[in-house]
């Protein structure tokens, strides 16, 4: 699974930096708990600004792509839900 987290200065001023560190926590649950998850790499990236905030007048960030399904206004909470839904077997 690849996680992207945009860390364009928009995401970044509304918490990215937060949410990163709270899904490193979460791939090391993931980790030493191998049973209760899928047998697959959880990878993270941090990724510049893919223009979603430029696109719209609304307030959309930060932004955080799960596999394809972006996840606008992301939160701690949703992000990990979103993660472990799709990590538990
Ligand atoms: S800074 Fe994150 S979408 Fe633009």
């Amino acid at each position: 699974m690849k996680v992207k987290v945009c860390m364009g200065s928009n995401c970044t001023l509304l918490g990215a930096m937060s949410l990163l560190d709270q899904i490193e926590s979460l791939r090391e649950i993931i980790d030493e708990n191998e049973k209760e998850y899928r047998d697959e790499e959880l990878e993270i990236e941090s990724i510049k600004c893919l223009g979603y905030c430029k696109d719209t007048d609304a307030d959309i960030a930060p932004v955080v792509i799960v596999d394809d399904d972006v996840i606008f206004n992301a939160t701690g909470q949703i992000v990990m839900e979103k993660i472990m839904d799709k990590m538990r077997i």
